[in-house]
C-alpha cells in the first residue's frame, strides 16, 4: 500500500505507523524527517495478524508538542477473520482514543512542557475521546467492542465502568489474546491499546471513567479538584437494534508460546529521569532542564545503541527510574516474561509493543523486520516529554 504524506506544518515532522510491522526505512521514525512543504511516499507492506495500531508523528525534540496539538490517529489492521465478533465500524466497533488536555480559557489547547512537565510528563485536567470531552455513543444493545487507545502523552488511565460492570479484553497491542478476559478495572498506559467487549444487552446506559493515575502516587489525581475521584470519560447508550453480537466467543487466537530459551542475546536497559538526583548526562537542549535517558546516556540519532539480528528473539530487562515508565519498541513485537520476577496478569500475556515498566520487567522481543544504520528502530519511554528529552535509543536488526 502507498501512503502519501503531505506535511502542511510549519515544522518538520514525520508519521510514525505505531506498531506496524515494516523495514525501517518506511518506520517513520525520526530520521523520516518530512520538510515543511514536502510529501513522503512510504510503501507498506503489511504482514500481520489483526490488530489496533495508531500512527503519530515523531520529529526531533517535537513528538510530544506535535501529538498534544492533534496529530494522532488510529489504524486498524484486519485480517478477514472476524472471529464472530463485532466488527461493523461505528456501529457495534469503536475507536475509542483517550487523551488528556489542559484547555486556556479561551478554548485553545495549552501545551506546556515546563521543568515539571518534563520530569513527569504533560498531563491535562479534563479528559477527550476522539477530540470530545465526555462524549456520548448509541451502541445497539448487545456485545460492543471498543477498540481503546492511550494516546496521552504522559497520564495512565485506570478505566472502569461507573456501574462497575465486567468487559472481557480480547486484544492488546500486537493482536488477539488467547481467550477473552474478564475484567473491571483496567489501566491503560501511554501508547497500549487494548480491544474490548462490553456486554450492553440489559439496556441500561454506561458511563466509562477514569481515576486517579495510580502509577504517580500522590500526584495522581486526574480531577481538577485534586481529589482520588473518577472523572466521566464517555457515555453508551444503548438502543433495541436487530443485528447484534449476543456471544461471547470463548475462544480466540491463542499466541505461540513464548519460548525465553531461544533468545540469542540478553540486554540490560535501565530508564532514567533525573526525580531522584543521580547525576546523569544533560539532554542537550538548552531549553530542557531535566536529565532523561537510557542507561545514563540521552539519545544521540549519530549513535547505534543496539545490533540485532533478523529472526533472531532477546530478552530484554528494563528497569525504571525515578518513576513507572512506558517502554516502547518499534518494529518489533514482544511477550512479557515477568513483572518484577511474577508471570503477567492474562491480558498483559499476548503480543505487545509498550509496557508499563513499574520496577523490572522481562521482556522476549521478536526481531522480524530488517533496519539499516540510516533508518534505525528506535524504543524509548512513551512519556512523549521523555521521549524528547532523550529517553531513547536505537537499533539496527539484519
Ligand atoms: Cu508510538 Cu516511537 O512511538
Ligand atoms: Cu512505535
Ligand atoms: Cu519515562
Amino acid at each position: 500500500m502507498e501512503m502519501i504524506v503531505e506535511n502542511a506544518l510549519d515544522a518538520p515532522t514525520t508519521v510514525h505507523w505505531h506498531g506496524l510491522l515494516v523495514p525501517g526505512e518506511a518506520d517513520g521514525g525520526p530520521q523520516g524527517r518530512i520538510a515543511p512543504g514536502s510529501t513522503w511516499r512510504p510503501t507498506l507492506l503489511i504482514d500481520q495478524p489483526a490488530a489496533t495500531l495508531w500512527y503519530h508523528p515523531h520529529p526531533h525534540h517535537d513528538t510530544a508538542r506535535q501529538i498534544y496539538m492533534g496529530l494522532a490517529g488510529l489504524i486498524i489492521v484486519d485480517d478477514g477473520n472476524d472471529l464472530g465478533l463485532p466488527h461493523d465500524f461505528g456501529v457495534d466497533d469503536l475507536p475509542i482514543i483517550i487523551q488528556d488536555r489542559a484547555f486556556g480559557t479561551d478554548g485553545s489547547l495549552d501545551y506546556d512542557a515546563d521543568e515539571l512537565g518534563v520530569v513527569y510528563g504533560v498531563r491535562g485536567d479534563t479528559v477527550i475521546v476522539n477530540g470530545a470531552i465526555a462524549p456520548a455513543v448509541r451502541v445497539p444493545a448487545g456485545f460492543v467492542r471498543l477498540r481503546l487507545l492511550n494516546a496521552a502523552n504522559a497520564q495512565n488511565f485506570e478505566l472502569r465502568f461507573r456501574d462497575g460492570r465486567t468487559f472481557h479484553i480480547i486484544a492488546s497491542d500486537g493482536g488477539y489474546l488467547q481467550q477473552p478476559v474478564p475484567m473491571s478495572e483496567l489501566r491503560i498506559s501511554p501508547a497500549e491499546r487494548f480491544e474490548v467487549l462490553v456486554d450492553f444487552s440489559d439496556g441500561k446506559g454506561a458511563v466509562l471513567e477514569t481515576g486517579p493515575d495510580r502509577a504517580m502516587g500522590i500526584f495522581g489525581a486526574i480531577s481538577d479538584s485534586g481529589t482520588n475521584d473518577y472523572v466521566p470519560v464517555m457515555r453508551f447508550e444503548p438502543m433495541a437494534a436487530a443485528a447484534v453480537v449476543r456471544r461471547l466467543p470463548s475462544r480466540l487466537i491463542e499466541p505461540e508460546a513464548a519460548n525465553p530459551e531461544s533468545a540469542v542475546q540478553r540486554r540490560q536497559f535501565v530508564l532514567n529521569n533525573g526525580v531522584c538526583g543521580q547525576k546523569m548526562r544533560m539532554s542537550g537542549q538548552p531549553d530542557i532542564p531535566a536529565i532523561v535517558g537510557i542507561n545514563g546516556r540521552t539519545h544521540d540519532p549519530s549513535r547505534i545503541d543496539v545490533e540485532t539480528k533478523l529472526g533472531t528473539t532477546e530478552i530484554w530487562e528494563i528497569t525504571s527510574v525515578g518513576m513507572p515508565h512506558p517502554f516502547h519498541v518499534h518494529g518489533a513485537m514482544f511477550r512479557i516474561l515477568s513483572l518484577d520476577d511474577k508471570r503477567p496478569p492474562d491480558h498483559l500475556a499476548g503480543w505487545k509493543d509498550v509496557v508499563l515498566v513499574e520496577g523490572e520487567a522481562k521482556l522476549l522481543v521478536k526481531f522480524t523486520k530488517p533496519a539499516t544504520r540510516e533508518h534505525p528502530f528506535m524504543y524509548h519511554c512513551h512519556v512523549l516529554e521523555h521521549e524528547d528529552a532523550g529517553m531513547m535509543g536505537q537499533y539496527t536488526c539484519a
